[in-house]
């Protein structure tokens, strides 16, 4: 039996996971101190037994990542016999090479953490690339994150997959994987200005959208910027509608506004954060999240 362990800002998945699998819930009490440093403790008996800590990092990263940190801590204390780590959404993870001389890999710097203090496995639902992986090695789990939204397009007839920048093409072809219809499968050029964070995209010239439906898919969105330029670019090549899937819903302020006024008709988004916006359609993947790691766990063979 699991002890599951839901901090602040996962969007309701600890709880669900814990219902499928049985497994018991264990209380967070957090406050503040005085000076702003982040005080826990965790309300349940979990000596002996598994634990699963659900977190999701977004908003406020540093401080669900501080609570990420204190839980397992506190876990390990309490005489958990094995802790595991499902994240939803993982942060810093765009940081995972160094760009600019002088910064940090920062992804590699919140595993590393998460690592050394006792961890045995995490599962991330779709990381923005396979380097968190890497810097984790064994243990680590990527949990697609993409397929579940293809649910939602079966009914949109032919569409053309776009992935908004090359990193993206495998996950555009994993979304296509799921779909009844699809004409073909396309990337735009895009290019971002590693001091001003400015994206310039660019899409091929021989591509012909012409009385196509699109659907662009992306891992994160957080201004909408990257999203805009694609969809105005496919627009400009002459398709009729455009649709958008995203797994992590960031959202920053202004960025609903930025993407209606690029001509989207249709935002879907997986429910991986708490924060949700109004004008997208969310899904939840509680329940493709626990079978898959249910698999991995052995749920119920042991
Ligand atoms: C970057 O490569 C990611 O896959 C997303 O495209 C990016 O984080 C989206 O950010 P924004 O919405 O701010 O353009």
């Amino acid at each position: 039996m699991y002890s599951i362990i839901p901090l602040s800002g996962d969007p309701g998945i600890g709880e669900r996971i814990a219902w499928l699998m049985g497994g018991n819930i264990v209380g967070v009490f957090t406050k503040d101190h005085p000076d702003g440093e982040l005080y826990l403790r965790l309300e349940g008996n979990m000596s002996g037994k598994k634990a699963l800590i659900v977190q999701s990092m977004y908003p406020m990263q540093d401080r669900r990542f501080v609570e990420l940190l204190l839980a397992i801590d506190a876990a390990i204390r309490g005489g958990a016999s094995e802790i595991d780590l499902l994240i939803s959404y993982l942060a810093y993870a765009r940081q995972d090479k160094v760009f600019i001389e002088g910064e940090p890999v920062s992804v590699n710097a919140i595993l590393r953490s998460i690592k050394d203090l006792g961890v045995n496995k995490v599962f991330v639902v779709e990381p923005h690339s396979s380097i968190p992986r890497k810097i984790y090695g064994e243990g680590f789990f990527e949990i697609d994150g993409v397929t579940p939204l293809a649910s939602r397009f079966q009914d949109e007839g032919e569409l053309v997959i776009i992935s908004p920048d090359l990193g993206g093409i495998e996950r555009a072809w994993r979304l296509a994987s799921k779909l009844p219809s699809i004409y073909g499968v396309y990337y735009i050029e895009k290019q971002r200005d590693r001091y001003t964070g400015e994206v310039r995209s660019s899409i091929s010239k021989e591509i012909d959208l012409r009385d196509k439906n699109a659907l662009i898919v992306d891992d994160i969105i957080s201004t909408g910027g990257t999203i805009a330029n694609a969809a105005r670019l496919v627009i400009e090549r002459g398709a009729s509608k455009v649709y958008v899937a995203c797994v992590h819903p960031i959202f920053v302020k202004g960025s609903v506004e930025r993407l209606k006024e690029s001509g989207i008709d249709r935002i879907v988004c997986g429910k991986t954060v708490k924060h949700q916006v109004e004008g997208v359609e969310y899904i939840d993947l509680d329940m493709h999240i626990y079978t898959k790691i249910s698999e991995i766990l052995s749920i119920g063979k042991s």
